[in-house]
Formats: structure tokens, C-alpha cells, sequence
């Protein structure tokens, strides 16, 4: 199927060269696609087994998974310490890395999608990061991100057991300095990272709440969690808090703590507060570090630009502007940011808000 995929996508790159008698860069595929490059149709299958088969068409649990597998394999890369990055390894090598305790809940991801790599050909690096590049198109409100493909099998596990993967019990200074160890990802790159926050939840901080959101909404790619975690915590969602949790606004809803303190360092603080309510800010801040991060451990120029597969996310719904939580008053808003005020939003009406959990 694969070569069959390719082999056509030639025949009609050739068909365009000849018609024109010069090269020519796009290539049709097999179903009328057009790439920039023949390689990429190989994708389209994929694509369009993995939109209904692995994440059932939705910005559900599957789809933030793969979300937060593409950081875990990505980030697992240190100039001093070693690691591929973005190569896999945390599948190809799962039997070393999902003993690593800040992997703890991704057996899940790695078991779903394992089968789809096998039944489709391709390397487990470049599956990790298409599959969190198409998650994102299911969720309203996200950038279309890139994706290159041509990372190779990787050779190694990413060390461990700790160090790499960033915590939610870690201090901001620890995880500004991982993160700029990783790929000199700055404190601003970090904060909009986290915009990824807000299609997420927690199975595993406390164990007895899965799918516990860390926004009121998290099948919308909003600011809603820039907007949330600045609210003075008040409850825990469950009765035995996990390490790394603080307080949280909104019940039913978790805070981490690595989100609270960046949301109130002097480093992040003003960075966390320009996304609160800027959706196209956080979108274009958002895609460029996620583009950066989805090829840790490889050059660009060794790896082919597929992003034309990547289909763009439904934009948000028009009553999903930002907001505060019904219940909340802007007196709430812890302001940290010592430059500007933080912007000013309405609650919605009614009963103080209670999010459920996301299916699991
Ligand atoms: C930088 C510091 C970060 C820390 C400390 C952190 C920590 C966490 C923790 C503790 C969870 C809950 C896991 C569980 O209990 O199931 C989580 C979930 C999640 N994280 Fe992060 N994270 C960070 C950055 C990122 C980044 C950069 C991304 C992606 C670009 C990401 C994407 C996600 C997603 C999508 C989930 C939800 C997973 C699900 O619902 O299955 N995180 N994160």
C-alpha cells in the first residue's frame, strides 16, 4: 500500500515535469492531495485511518495523549546527558522508559498507537509527532502546526530515570533550566507551550479522579487555562491531593503546581498574562515552539516537510470567548505580572461552575 502510495505520486510528479519541461516541487497523490513533496502522500493513509481510529474524529482523551507523548518522547534529549529527542524512544524502548516516574500514565498512549505504526511502516519518532500534530487539528481553537518526517528508528533509550521529563512538583527554575538545556527553549516558549494545558487533564496526580481537566474546558484549544490558573485556588478536586497539585478555582478542575508558580514567577508571569484571552497570541507563540520541540535530537535539513498533511482545527465555536468561570469575580485573579494588569473578563451566569471529567 505504502509503496504503491508512493510509486503514484511519482508517476504524477514526472507527469508534471515533463508538461512543463521543468522540475516542478508539488506532487499529486493518490486521492487528489496535493504536497509539496512526493514523500508526504504516504501520510494521507494515515491520516485518514488514525482521525476516526485512533482518536474517534474527537479532542478527547486519546487526542491529548498523544499530545503529551509527543512532548515525554521529544524533550528526552540533553547535549550533556544524551537522549535522541523527538526519535521514539519512549515506544521503541517503553519496556526502560515507562518505569521513568515522570512517564507514569503513557502505557496507554504507547500501547494504542504502537499498533499503528506496525500496520502503517513508519518509524515510531515520526508517528509520535504526526499523531500529536493531527490530535491538535480535533481541538477548536488550535494553530495548524508542522510536521517533518524522516526521523530515524532510535538507537537508545533516553536516560533516565530522572532529569529529563520536567515535573509539576519541580520548581520554575528547575524547569526553565531543563527546558532551555533541551532545545534553549526560552521562559516565553515554556508559557506557551503550556497552552497544551488546555486540552489536558490529569489520570495520575491523584489516581482516584481520572481524567480530572485542568480548564472548565478542555476539548477547546483556548486561553481558558492562562485565565483559570491565575484564580486564587480554593479546593481540591479530590479528598487525597497528589504531589505536584495545589489548589484549583474551579471544582472538578486540577492545578498543577509547575502551572500555579509559572503563572506567578517574575520570569513567566508577564508571558503567562499576555495568553489570557489572545488566541491568536498564544496560537502562533504555541506552533512555534511546538514546531521546535517535535524535532529535538535532528536537524531540519536531514528531515522532509510533510506540514501539508496536517489538516487545520475547526476554529472555537463563537460563544467560546474567554471568560470567567460562572462564580468567579475578576477580584479572583491573582495578579502576578508586575508590568501590566491582568485583562478583564465577565463570568459566564448562573451556578458556580463544576467541570466534569473527561471520558476516559
Ligand atoms: C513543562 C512542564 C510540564 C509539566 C510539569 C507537565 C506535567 C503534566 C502532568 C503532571 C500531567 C498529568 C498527567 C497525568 O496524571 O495523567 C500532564 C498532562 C498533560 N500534559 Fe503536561 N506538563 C508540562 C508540559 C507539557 C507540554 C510542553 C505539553 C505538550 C506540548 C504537555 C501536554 C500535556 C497534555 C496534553 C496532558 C494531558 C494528557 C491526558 O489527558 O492524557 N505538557 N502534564
Amino acid at each position: 500500500m505504502y509503496m504503491k502510495h508512493i510509486s503514484a505520486a511519482f508517476i504524477s510528479l514526472a507527469t508534471i515535469r515533463s508538461a512543463y519541461g521543468v522540475p516542478q516541487r508539488r506532487a499529486t497523490c493518490p486521492g487528489g492531495h496535493t504536497v509539496a513533496n512526493a514523500a508526504c502522500c504516504a501520510w494521507f493513509p494515515v491520516l485518514e485511518d488514525i482521525l476516526p481510529n485512533l482518536f474517534d474524529n474527537e479532542c478527547g482523551d486519546d487526542a491529548h495523549a498523544a499530545l503529551r507523548l509527543s512532548f515525554h518522547d521529544a524533550i528526552g534529549f540533553s547535549p550533556s546527558k544524551g537522549g535522541g529527542g523527538a526519535d521514539g524512544s519512549i515506544i521503541t524502548f517503553s519496556s526502560t522508559e515507562l518505569n521513568y516516574p515522570a512517564n507514569n500514565g503513557l502505557d496507554d498512549a504507547v500501547v494504542t498507537q504502537s499498533p499503528f505504526i506496525k500496520a502503517h511502516n513508519v518509524t515510531a519518532g515520526d508517528f509520535i509527532q504526526f499523531a500529536a500534530a493531527v490530535s491538535l487539528s480535533l481541538c477548536p481553537g488550535a494553530p495548524k502546526v508542522g510536521f517533518m518526517m524522516g526521523r530515524p528508528v532510535a538507537k537508545a533509550a533516553a536516560p533516565g530515570p530522572d532529569g529529563l521529563v520536567p515535573e509539576p512538583f519541580d520548581n520554575v527554575n528547575v524547569i526553565l533550566a531543563r527546558m532551555a538545556d533541551a532545545g534553549g527553549f526560552t521562559p516565553t516558549d515554556v508559557v506557551a507551550l503550556l497552552a497544551s494545558h488546555s486540552v489536558a487533564g490529569a489520570d495520575n496526580v491523584d489516581p482516584t479522579i481520572p481524567g480530572t481537566p485542568f480548564d472548565s474546558t478542555p476539548a477547546l484549544f483556548d486561553t481558558q487555562v492562562f485565565i483559570e490558573v491565575q484564580l486564587r485556588g480554593t479546593k481540591f478536586p479530590g479528598s487525597d491531593p497528589g504531589q505536584g497539585e495545589v489548589m484549583s478555582a474551579v471544582a472538578g478542575e486540577m492545578r498543577l503546581q509547575s502551572d500555579h508558580l509559572i503563572a506567578r514567577d517574575t520570569a513567566t508571569s508577564c508571558a503567562w498574562q499576555s495568553f489570557a484571552g489572545n488566541q491568536a497570541g498564544m496560537q502562533s507563540a504555541f506552533a512555534k515552539a511546538f514546531n521546535k520541540m517535535a524535532i529535538l535530537g535532528h536537524s531540519a535539513s536531514s528531515l522532509i516537510d510533510c506540514s501539508d498533511v496536517i489538516p487545520a482545527a475547526p476554529p472555537l465555536p463563537a460563544n467560546a470567548g474567554p471568560h470567567l468561570p460562572a462564580g468567579q469575580t475578576q477580584k479572583n485573579i491573582e495578579q502576578a505580572c508586575a508590568n501590566s494588569p491582568f485583562p478583564t473578563f465577565t463570568a459566564q451566569p448562573g451556578p458556580a461552575t463544576t467541570v466534569p471529567a473527561i471520558p476516559q
